[in-house]
């Protein structure tokens, strides 16, 4: 099979139809297989789907129940497609399916990746406000300076790889990602790229389901897909929380100087004893959210391992620190490298042992 056109739908009912009717002009002779993705839309857009399908054989319908989002949708669509060319394209007649045939020929003459794009030769926007425009502009741009190899239009969502460009990548594409194209240009390195330009209409049925937060979310996914990968966002959340606790301590000594007649000794270990606490509860419920240890014998047990761990890096920093004085290093040197060596030690090992396995909760 030539092609495989995923469409991820969301309450498109009345556009799916004038879809398909438009895909099966232009594609004919194509051979092909169109792979409707819905998320199990209130307003049935699944049925209609499989409606269709009775007409035309080449339309196959998911009707997802558990999982959810756009990204991984479209990651499901590709999961079960079986044609050489795995295509994506909105339901909501946004994008011109008269483009599909400029994408099977770039792909004929050896392209690996095509993308639709607005921003080349034959491209272009109906109706956008100023606002959108901005927003398109920057994160064009913010994508340029992030990935190796970027396109006029980054956030289009309207492209096409090749099967092998999609089987290489997959195991590390994230599912819950903002932008499926980024993904792969990510890791785009010794890909042909080719742009085909098209005209993106305004919506005229349904409504768009794209959040505010684009710009923000778009900065999370570049970080993750280039620094990202030497330290993941995960660990940066990490050192926050390591931060945080040298506050919780300084604050925590600073009552017990002004409330009781504890000695400094003293109040310094029930500093350390707060922070670690703070720092575990902290780390617990944002920097590993989604492995996140519920129920009261999984909390104790990890608290006791965090300490143990906590326990280790005090003395790789303390060694360090020691170590490092002997080379005439200043003291506060010695001990700031100290403590970042033992924060990557107490990182790693803490992913590994007290927030191991595969992440549970949403
Ligand atoms: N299955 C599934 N699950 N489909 C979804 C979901 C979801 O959670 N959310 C959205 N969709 C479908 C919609 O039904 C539509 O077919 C397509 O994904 C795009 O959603 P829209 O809500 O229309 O997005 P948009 O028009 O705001 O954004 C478009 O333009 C952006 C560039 O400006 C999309 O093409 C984006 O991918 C593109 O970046
Ligand atoms: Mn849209």
């Amino acid at each position: 099979m030539q092609l495989s056109l995923v469409i991820p739908t969301y309450n498109e009912c009345q556009n799916i139809p004038i879809l398909i009717e438009r895909i099966a002009k232009v594609l004919e002779g194509v051979e092909k297989e169109v792979i409707v993705v819905d998320d199990n839309s209130p307003d049935r857009t699944w049925e209609v789907a499989r409606t269709l399908s009775a007409r035309y054989p080449w339309l196959r319908v998911i009707r997802r129940m558990t999982d959810k989002g756009l990204s991984s949708a479209v990651l499901a669509g590709f999961e079960i497609a079986e044609g050489e060319i795995l295509a994506v394209m909105d339901a909501d007649l946004q994008h011109d399916e008269q483009a599909l045939i400029s994408f099977i020929r770039e792909m004929e003459s050896g392209a690996d990746i095509v993308v639709g794009s607005r921003k080349v030769k034959g491209g272009g926007i109906v109706d956008w406000s100023p606002i959108r425009k901005f927003i398109s502009g920057v994160a064009t741009l913010l994508t340029k300076i992030a990935l190796p190899q970027s396109v006029s239009d980054p956030m289009s969502g309207f492209f096409a790889v090749k099967k092998h460009v999609y089987v290489s990548n997959k195991n590390q594409i994230n599912p819950r990602g903002f932008k499926i194209l980024l993904e792969f240009l990510a890791r785009a390195k010794h890909c042909k790229i080719e742009e085909v330009g098209y005209v993106f209409k305004g919506r005229v049925h349904g409504e768009s389901k794209i959040s505010s937060s684009v710009v923000f979310d778009l900065i999370i996914a570049l970080y993750e897909l280039s620094i990202g990968k030497v330290f993941p966002t995960q660990f940066i959340k990490y050192g926050i929380i390591g931060i945080s606790g040298l506050f919780v301590a300084t604050f925590v000594i600073y009552l017990c100087r002004m409330f009781t007649h504890l000695s400094e000794a003293y109040s310094i270990a029930i500093s350390i004893e707060i922070s670690i606490l703070t720092n575990f509860f902290l780390n617990n419920f944002w920097t590993f959210r989604p492995k996140r240890l519920l129920g009261i014998w999984n909390i104790l047990r990890g608290i006791i391992t965090f300490h143990a761990i906590c326990l280790g890096g005090a003395l790789i920093n303390q060694a360090i620190a020691l170590k490092l004085l002997t080379f005439g290093v200043d003291v506060y040197i010695a001990n700031a490298f100290g403590y970042f060596i033992a924060a990557i030690w107490n990182y790693i090992i803490n992913v590994n042992i007290t927030w191991k396995g595969r992440p549970e909760h949403g």
